[in-house]
């Protein structure tokens, strides 16, 4: 099931999507909760944050704009082999 949000996007099955800007950050719309590696909640503050895909922001995982002074280059989608894989979490258990 999905549904209609705020940015003109259409959630997924958990009231997120993720959006993929172009030379840009990942923008995350809807019910979501980020999390640090061990499981604990980084506060948002709001439904819908940039997270830096550039690697230079100083409030990471958050984007600060940093990507546009240090002309950070990336397509607007997907790209590469990865984009059609299958999903390794979604392949059957190898038989013993
Ligand atoms: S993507 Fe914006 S600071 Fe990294």
């Amino acid at each position: 099931m999905s549904e209609q949000n705020g940015g003109g996007g259409t959630t997924g099955p958990g009231g997120a999507v993720v959006s993929v800007y172009e030379d840009g950050p990942l923008i995350v719309r809807g019910d979501f909760v980020i999390a640090d590696q061990d499981g604990q909640p980084i506060p948002a503050g709001r439904r819908t944050v940039a997270l830096c895909r550039c690697g230079r922001s100083a409030i990471k995982p958050f984007c600060d704009g940093s990507h546009s002074r240090t002309g950070f280059r990336a397509p607007g989608g997907a790209q590469g082999r990865r984009a059609t894989a299958p999903d390794p979490a979604e392949e059957p258990p190898a038989a013993s």
